[in-house]
């Protein structure tokens, strides 16, 4: 290689070191990315509550706010078996002796088929106590060895853990639950 090129190479290289720096001499997307990261906390903001105001309406249960297909009945069947089955019973008969308080002080789980008292409360109580837990006014719910679904489910899948449950009912117990829920 010739001296010369060598040269010139040293020279370009101080050159563009000593050049004061702007905000002009920056490669065009450095100046971009303020911008781009502007558009995409809005874009996020939006998203996160676009899925607040979904999950307020949704948290607010009203017996028409669901109408029970068989594919909702399906998946509540699959959602069942993996999340409830375990405790009440994968035919939905509950635990042996569940009316009878364990020596812990404890209820075991009970039946969800009409030998249980699943189809006294109304679709709104069914939903509550699954997400929630009993009212804060009777006693503990979490210290009855049923665990809260709030976190687990969302509303549509416990919606369709319900419904698969009353499918299994007979027609006159679903008519009688039916009425609690006018
Ligand atoms: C770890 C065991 C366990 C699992 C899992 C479980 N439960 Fe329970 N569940 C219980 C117990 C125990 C009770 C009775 C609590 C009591 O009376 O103090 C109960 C009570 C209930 C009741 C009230 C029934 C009534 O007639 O008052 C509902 C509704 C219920 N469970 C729904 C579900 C659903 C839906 C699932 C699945 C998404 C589920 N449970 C999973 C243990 C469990």
């Amino acid at each position: 290689m010739s001296r010369k090129k060598k040269n010139k190479k040293r020279g370009k290289r101080s050159r563009s070191k000593s050049r004061p720096r702007s905000a002009s001499s920056r490669p065009p997307y450095v100046r971009l990315i303020w911008p781009a990261l502007a558009v995409a906390c809005a874009l996020a903001m939006f998203f996160v509550f676009r899925g607040m105001r979904q999950e307020r309406v949704l948290s607010t249960p009203t017996s028409t706010a669901h109408a029970a297909g068989p594919a909702q009945i399906a998946a509540g069947e699959l959602l069942y078996a993996r999340h409830c089955a375990s405790c009440h019973g994968p035919e939905l008969e509950g635990q042996p002796e569940w009316k009878k308080r364990l020596p812990d002080g404890r209820f075991p789980a009970p039946p969800h088929d009409q030998t249980g008292h699943t189809s006294h409360h109304s679709d709104e109580m069914l939903f509550r106590a699954t997400k929630y837990g009993r009212e804060p006014t009777a006693r503990g719910w979490a210290m009855s060895g049923m665990p809260l679904f709030g976190e687990t489910l969302t509303d549509s899948e416990i919606w369709a853990v319900i419904e698969f449950i009353k499918s299994r009912w007979p027609p006159e117990m679903r008519e009688r639950q039916a009425r609690l829920n006018r």
